[in-house]
């Protein structure tokens, strides 16, 4: 008996819709309606048909959960909207200054509307689903780029392979995060199994979810007990949502998984609750949190609130208390940072801390050691959070001996005996000498370092010898250093020294945004080195960029702008940038790189202009790329010839090199300079240098 073509269609659909349905009652609610044999019937069923039929397959088929091959290696994924990270708070006190923060931020008075979730302790990763199919997975990796994990993610069972579209039609493109984790009880059977096996258990669930996630033979993460929660969206067409709370219901009416402990309330005290509520259940739960997540509820508010260079201004995690233990402080030292930052650290009785021994914990500046009451000899708690320093919690008074010691902060720096400043309304005291030895040991490590301008072989030894032997006392000495100062240091044979200053000298040919991030202003790390580089394109702009024009970066803050102004505002800095630029350091991402008309072209000037001065023409020419010499000679490219010029309108006849009047250079500008408009943040710049008679009307638009 022939089966009629749509009749098979029809039983497909069928068959996948049902399964679906139970694989979603099962996986995402946790509520199954039939028998694992009545499950497995009708993916027998399905699984023969499509064997019958292999044209009807779709990668959306329950069946097609496993049997991708192993890939290679993982291709990025470009995340539409970055993937940020949380900032984070442990105290009431930060979680209400959060709040208040975000009402000041929006002038607004009334109690704001908040979400709040578990923070899972898992792996965020995001799903791409066009039409209701699952099309695209993957990590979070930088925020900006992640791997490619489809075949991976489709192996989790409550991961939709095809949204419910039921209750509400799918978007055309919806971009979900998630948290991928593993259960507790799931956990320990797998690192049972492992142990059964030979193999090495793993150390947590988080471990053990990130490495089953980031397999590259699918078939082993589908054979690993991996889970997920959904808790926010990327990138959606063809829907809208007003609050995060009708995202999450409307990803749960689509068959996505999402917390159901999820709550929305209004106040920033119900959260307060619900952190304290949460602690409390934490054990009971059957996967890991490290705290809650607190999110402003509308998304129009979330918008306007914006985010900072790693994070948004809308959402804040509130940890749990990390680990503690109890130990003795022997003595106070003084560290001096890379800014020159002088902090109190404590050194103690070593102590396990979480599984780690520490013996040197931050009491982060002079007020805190006393709002503390933190003494030498003190018994203390201690506590460590994730990969954050460990710090001096709160000191045991009721164990003193009165042989305690109050510590009182030295008026000069323990190193290099200047005298300690402090700014009025900061909490720090600092060290003003550039030339400090720590602070300068830990500047040209940083500027060395990998995300920086990635001199191998310059670490923190290399940095102290060179430094102690008086070879670089700022970071522009380093295109200085010849093969012969290297060869008299100690450890130092021809061929490591060689190595190091070819290190250096490739250094050179760089970034905007890694050289940003290498001169190591405070809080200018990568991403906001990054965004800087993106939006001034030319380190010569930002020198010169005023405090406003950086807090008008997205993504810089007062803060970070003032703290860029004051760092320009310093001479030796300018004087140390300019050196830089001398020795030849490049970036090839500069618009000056990238666009400036008049780039390695070397003009000399002689005799007198008439519409604009000397001076303002040179401005010009080096705005544009170009450069100027005092003397004509083979290298030069253009002569222009002024009033009354003499000798060097003759030398530039014999060597045949080409000569512009007044006139002829000006035209030969307007008919270059068209080429900085790619670049809008030099061009009005270069207008304003421009006399008027010069602008086209392309430029004085
Ligand atoms: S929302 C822009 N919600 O925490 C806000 N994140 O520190 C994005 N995480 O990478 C995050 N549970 O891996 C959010 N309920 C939750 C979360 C959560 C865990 C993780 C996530 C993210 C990290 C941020």
């Amino acid at each position: 008996m022939r089966i009629e073509r749509s009749e098979i269609l029809r039983r497909i659909e069928q068959l996948r819709e049902e399964i679906n349905q139970h694989n979603y009652l099962y996986h995402v609610l946790d509520q199954p309606m039939i028998s694992d044999a009545d499950y497995d019937a009708l993916m027998h069923e399905l699984k023969e048909i499509e064997g019958k039929y292999p044209e009807t397959i779709t990668p959306d088929s329950p069946t097609q959960r496993i049997g991708a091959p192993p890939s290679e290696k993982f291709a990025g994924v470009p995340h539409s909207v970055p993937m940020l990270s949380l900032d984070d708070a442990f105290s009431q006190e930060e979680v209400l200054e959060f709040d208040q923060r975000g009402k000041r931020f929006l002038q607004i008075d009334e109690e704001l509307e908040y979400t709040v979730e578990p923070k899972m302790d898992g792996l965020a990763v995001e799903l791409v689903y066009e039409n209701g199919s699952f099309v695209l997975g993957s990590t979070r990796g930088d925020g900006y780029t992640g791997e490619d994990v489809t075949t991976n993610l489709r192996t989790i069972r409550s991961i939709p392979l095809r949204l419910i579209s039921r209750y509400l039609p799918p978007p055309t493109r919806l971009e979900v995060r998630g948290e991928v984790f593993i259960n507790k009880n799931a956990f320990e059977r797998l690192n049972k199994r492992r142990m059964e096996e030979g193999e090495p258990p793993f150390a947590n669930p988080r471990n053990a979810a990130a490495g089953s996630l980031r397999q590259l033979d699918p078939n082993i993460t589908a054979d690993r007990p991996l889970n997920i929660f959904c808790y926010g969206i990327g990138v959606v067409e063809g829907y809208s949502f007003g609050t995060q709370w009708e995202a999450l219901s409307s990803l749960g009416k689509w068959g996505l998984r999402v917390n159901p402990m999820v709550e929305k309330l209004k106040g920033i005290h119900g959260a307060i609750r619900y952190h304290q509520r949460t602690n409390r259940k934490r054990e009971e739960l059957d996967y890991e949190i490290d705290g809650i997540v607190v999110k402003v509820n509308e998304i129009e508010l979330q918008k306007r609130l914006g985010a900072k260079a790693k994070s948004p201004r809308w959402a804040l995690a509130y940890k749990f208390e990390a680990a503690q233990a109890i130990t003795r402080i022997v003595e106070i030292q003084l560290s001096v940072g890379r800014t020159g930052t002088v902090t109190p650290v404590a050194l103690m009785k070593p102590v396990k801390v979480g599984g780690v021994v520490v013996s040197r914990a931050t009491l982060h500046n002079e007020d805190e050691i006393r709002r503390k009451d933190v003494r030498i000899g003190d018994w203390i708690i201690v506590r460590r959070a994730g990969d954050v320093i460990p710090e001096v919690v709160r000191p045991l008074p009721e164990r003193r001996s009165g042989e305690e010691q109050v510590f009182v902060m030295p008026q000069t720096c323990p190193v290099c005996d200047s005298r300690l400043r402090r700014k009025s309304g900061e909490a720090a005291w600092r060290c003003p000498n550039p030339e400090c030895f720590p602070r300068l040991v830990k500047q040209l490590t940083h500027f060395a370092g990998k995300g920086a301008m990635d001199i191998d072989g310059l670490g923190p030894k290399v940095a102290e010898q060179l430094i102690s032997a008086g070879l670089v006392r700022s970071i522009a000495d380093l295109h200085s250093i010849k093969l012969s100062d290297l060869l008299s240091l100690d450890r130092f044979a021809e061929k490591s020294a060689r190595n190091l200053l070819s290190a250096i000298k490739a250094s050179k040919d760089t970034t905007l945004a890694r050289f940003f991030y290498a001169l190591g202003l405070r809080h200018v790390g990568d991403v906001t080195a990054q965004l800087l580089a993106d939006h001034f394109g030319s380190i010569k702009i930002l020198v010169d960029a005023s405090e406003e024009e950086l807090k008008g970066v997205e993504g810089i803050g007062p803060e970070v702008a003032s703290s860029i102004r004051s760092w320009f505002g310093d001479n030796h800095n300018i004087e140390l940038v300019r050196r830089m630029l001398d020795a030849g350091t490049r970036f090839t991402d500069s618009h000056e790189t990238m666009a400036l008309p008049l780039k390695d072209k070397t003009f000399v000037f002689t005799g007198g202009l008439s519409s604009l001065t000397r001076e303002q023409a040179k401005n010009i020419v080096r705005d544009l790329g170009g450069q100027i010499a005092s003397t004509v000679g083979r290298k030069t490219d253009y002569v222009v010839v002024g009033k009354g010029s003499g000798s060097k309108l003759q030398k530039a006849v014999e060597l045949g090199i080409s000569t512009l009047s007044e006139e002829e250079f000006l035209a030969f500008l307007s008919k270059r300079h068209s080429g900085v408009s790619r670049n809008p943040d030099i061009l009005p710049r270069v207008i304003e240098k421009l006399p008027n008679e010069l602008l086209t009307p392309e430029l004085s638009d």
